[in-house]
């Protein structure tokens, strides 16, 4: 889909179909709203007169115009009441909005900002507008070969703005939105393919399509590397599989030279079968979802060079496949990790911990301003926060406010959990340094505990994206299936990182 900024006045501008936002509460049409209507013969007063309209939260009527405006149709969506308006409403009221435009199998719709009543920057409502269209609109298809001429896509979406000034500051923010929008479509079509077209190989050649951006360099780890440098907690995981494993390394380079380095660490676990301790088949196949942390490392790193941020990032993301294989890893087996520490083994499905452990602590090795990771590490993590909400532990607590303040703006939802003394007691093995579970209570925050074992002494966030990542119900603005959640967070804070830097 292509989004057009366009110079006009939205009563006389030609479309398929004019969506207008309308709030639950609003007494009376004001300004564009109510120029629409009058210049349509009152057709937007007539529905909600006659009760059939009444702006209630994601509610949609189509209402058909009949030759005194060039557009054909007038698509309602409700806001919901106005003081409870929030800009993630807005992401869900646009996407909902361009999902039954879709559905209508046009291929064009468009929009004014003059119909957005709010007191919020107009470069955030546009940001809201083009995310949720965008992201709303997703779909996975490379693999249907059946009818695919049901497959309906839109082509255009069009922002119309009389104002001149106005006018002139949309186009850049649509087209940062834009810019993002991609990047989290990036990441969810490599979450969507299968663990047999997702490798580590793939994710590989995925990051070097993010190489060929600017200021953008790679590096790859084979296995041979990943074992001499001494990433045995990484190798010990791949043990048990017949695909090689991959350390994928990735440079932008931003910011000033001697500005310092923000790494972002992913679990790149292409399919996570649980290993010996193998996973009962209900579900299993949700498991190609388990590299989403590593894919939204990918995305984040695409937006922040096209958006041509000044920052300097490095993504680290450690990518194998879980299986049991006659070499795999057994309960009870002691892996020595990159850092030096000895780690027992006593469940093989809580390797995402093992390969991440490995990532950390070569994070060091860039002396880090600070390190922010994501995984899709525990089923912990959902059964505290449930399915929309990324489980947050860390070292640094202006670090975590960055996360939140991130959190806040993309919504992205983030909620803090603790990591106390009394859990790290759980993590300690009787032959080893440490063991890689802690037991079924407060299972998140043992697997975060691990974690920073190995993180050394840099400011460190932690982000258990499990419940997040792969969605088993459509949300407005992500269908079901791979969410690309994290792209957006980060981009944020990146950007957020970049205006704090410059002043
Ligand atoms: N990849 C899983 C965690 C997961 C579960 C992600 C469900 C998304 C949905 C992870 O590797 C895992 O298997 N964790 C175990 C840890 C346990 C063995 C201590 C878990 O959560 O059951
Ligand atoms: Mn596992
Ligand atoms: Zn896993």
């Amino acid at each position: 889909m292509k989004i057009l900024v366009k110079k006009a006045n939205i009563t006389k501008f030609k479309s398929e179909a004019v969506v207008v936002p309308l709030y639950e509460d609003a007494k009376e049409l004001q300004g564009t709203t109510a120029l629409l209507d009058k210049q349509s013969g009152g057709l937007i007063k007539e529905i909600i007169d006659r009760g059939d309209f009444e702006g209630k939260y994601l509610q949609v009527s189509v209402v058909y115009t009949k030759g005194d405006i060039p557009a054909k149709r007038i698509i309602l969506v409700g806001m919901g009441k106005k003081a409870d308006f929030t800009m993630d409403k807005m992401r869900c009221a646009c996407a909902t909005a361009a999902r039954h435009v879709r559905s209508l199998k046009l291929k064009e719709f468009s929009t004014s900002l003059d119909f957005i009543y709010t007191d919020k920057p107009l470069d955030q409502i546009i940001q809201a507008v083009v995310e949720g269209v965008f992201l709303g609109l997703y779909q996975f298809t490379p693999f249907k070969t059946v009818d695919r001429d049901k497959i309906t896509e839109i082509k255009e979406f069009i922002l119309v703005e009389e104002k001149d000034e106005t006018y002139k500051s949309i186009l850049p923010a649509a087209k940062e939105a834009e810019i993002i929008s991609n990047a989290v479509y990036f990441t969810r079509d490599m979450v969507s393919h299968p663990g047999n077209m997702m490798t580590p190989t793939d994710m590989a050649n995925e990051a070097r399509k993010v190489s060929l951006r600017k200021n953008v360099k790679l590096t790859i780890f084979d296995e041979a590397k990943i074992k001499k440098i001494g990433m045995n907690a990484l190798a010990g995981v791949a043990k048990g599989s017949d695909e090689p494993a991959r350390f994928i390394i990735l440079e932008y380079l931003g910011g000033k030279k001697t500005a310092p380095v923000i790494a972002l660490v992913g679990k790149g676990l292409t399919f996570d079968s649980g290993g010996i301790c193998i996973k009962p088949p209900e579900k299993m196949d949700e498991m190609k979802s388990d590299m989403a942390g590593g894919a939204a490392v990918m995305g984040a790193i695409m937006a922040a060079s096209d958006l041509k941020l000044k920052v300097n990032v490095v993504g680290l993301i450690p990518a194998t496949e879980n299986l049991p294989g006659g070499k795999a890893c057994k309960p009870g087996d002691i892996l020595k990790s990159l850092s030096g520490q000895t780690i027992e083994v006593v469940n093989t499905d809580a390797e995402g911990r093992l390969i991440m452990a490995d990532a950390l602590t070569y994070a060091g090795r860039y002396k880090p301003a600070v390190i922010v990771d994501l995984a899709t590490l525990t089923g912990a993590c959902i059964v505290a926060l449930g399915n929309h909400v990324t489980g947050m532990m860390g070292t640094d607590d202006k670090l975590k406010q960055k996360i939140k303040d991130a959190a806040d703006a993309t919504g992205e939802k983030v909620w803090e959990l603790p990591l106390w003394e009394e859990y790290h007691e759980l993590i300690k093995s009787d032959v080893a340094d440490y063991k890689n579970t802690g037991g079924r209570p407060g299972g998140a925050i043992t697997a975060a505990a691990f974690l920073s074992k190995f993180v050394g002494n840099y400011p460190w966030v932690h982000l258990d994206i499990a419940g997040p990542a792969w969605l088993t119900e459509n949300k407005p603005y992500i269908p079901k299936g791979a969410s690309g959640v994290g792209v957006r967070l980060l981009v944020q804070f990146l950007k957020d990182w970049q205006k704090e830097a410059n002043n």
